[in-house]
């Protein structure tokens, strides 16, 4: 096996609420005990619905935010406690693209310094040389060279996310980290994206951490997949064993919630809609952080966490439907 690009263990990151007088100062556990691998040139998308704390992750990653607890490895190096100077020499390997292609980029830059601030911040080519550079990119992105002195207003949605992805790409990063990269955008724009990534990656080998909150949109972009549920991993593997046979309960109704394309295969699937909400990062329920909402809850799920048990077809899955030994001891307490 190579070595993983991207090492994630035990990750946490708490925020301190501060309170007002007479109230406490309050702790939301926005990402838990996350870890999870990254191979060179692989995707993995991570999907739950808003408030799971995918952003929280990515950004810690990223490290715009401090860690609380775990590690973080990048191409070997521990880059968990990274700051100043050693940050900033690791940065062209790890880049970001954003949701909002509207906020992301500077307004009063033109595609030319926009796509080119990179090359100049980190010394790799400044005037004409950074220009041809800047062509290159663009074109690479599916932009002509005839942008580079246009404003980023005079751009639809999808330009501007090429533009953002041109940028992030001119330090030829080892991993880009793309949060809700294609949310914004309408699906035949999400799919024109979602093609250029994948032919980015052939082109250039780069490994993707692509956050949604739809599963529908990484299935074909994804290698692998981790779905997260109030901060947690509940369940991962390679994207064909979760389409095909998921086995985390919270997976199963995100998963029939996607439309099939074909009209048969629909009908004979059922919505699986939840109860309720889901509950705050503030005051997470103790045990089996769904059980609140799981079809198949047992009395085990309520007061003890599920640990990871591994799947067939490949990765893991934090249920005691999948815990031989739950299961049996569910059983005979019944
Ligand atoms: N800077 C912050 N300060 C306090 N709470 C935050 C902050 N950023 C995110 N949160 C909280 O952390 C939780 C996870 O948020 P986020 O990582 O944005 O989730 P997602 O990207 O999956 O929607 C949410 O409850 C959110 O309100
Ligand atoms: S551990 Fe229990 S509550 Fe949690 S997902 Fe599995 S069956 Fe449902
Ligand atoms: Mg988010």
């Amino acid at each position: 096996m190579t070595a993983p690009l991207l090492s994630v263990r035990d990750l946490a990151v708490t925020f301190h609420l501060r309170g007002g007088l007479l109230r406490p100062t309050r702790h939301l556990k926005a990402v838990n005990g996350v870890s999870f691998d990254i191979a060179p040139g692989e995707t993995l998308a991570v999907v739950g619905e808003s408030g799971s704390g995918k952003s929280t992750m990515a950004r810690a990653v990223m490290r715009l935010v401090e860690p609380s607890a775990g590690s973080i490895h990048l191409d070997g190096d521990d880059i968990t406690a990274l700051r100043g100077e050693p940050l900033r020499r690791i940065r062209p390997k790890l880049q970001m693209v954003f949701q909002d292609p509207y906020s992301s980029l500077d307004p009063s830059m033109i595609i030319a310094d926009v796509v080119g601030e990179p090359l100049t911040v980190h010394g790799v080519a400044t005037g004409a040389d950074r220009d041809v550079r800047v062509q290159a990119l663009l074109e690479q992105v599916g932009l002509g060279r005839y942008h580079m002195n246009r404003y980023p207003y005079e751009f639809s949605g999808g330009q501007r996310q090429r533009i953002a992805i041109a940028r992030a790409i001119a330090l030829q990063p080892k991993l880009l980290v793309l949060d809700e990269a294609v949310s914004a955008l309408d699906v035949s724009t999400q799919n024109q994206i979602l093609n250029l990534l994948e032919d980015l990656r052939r082109e250039l080998g780069i490994a993707y951490l692509f956050i949604s909150h739809d599963l529908g949109v990484v299935e074909h972009i994804a290698d692998r997949v981790a779905v997260t549920y109030l901060g947690r991993i509940v369940e991962e593997g390679p994207t064909e064993r979760i389409f095909a046979k998921p086995a985390h309960p919270y997976t199963e109704a995100l998963l029939s919630a996607v439309p099939i394309p074909n009209p048969r295969v629909q009908r004979s699937r059922r919505r699986i809609v939840l109860p309720g909400d889901v509950p705050s990062p503030l005051a997470p329920p103790p045990g089996c952080p769904f059980h609140t909402r799981c079809p198949h809850v047992m009395d085990v799920c309520k007061t003890v966490m599920p640990a990871h048990t591994p799947m067939a077809g490949g990765g893991s899955a934090a249920c005691y439907l999948h815990d031989p030994q739950a299961t049996e001891d569910s059983r005979c307490a019944s």
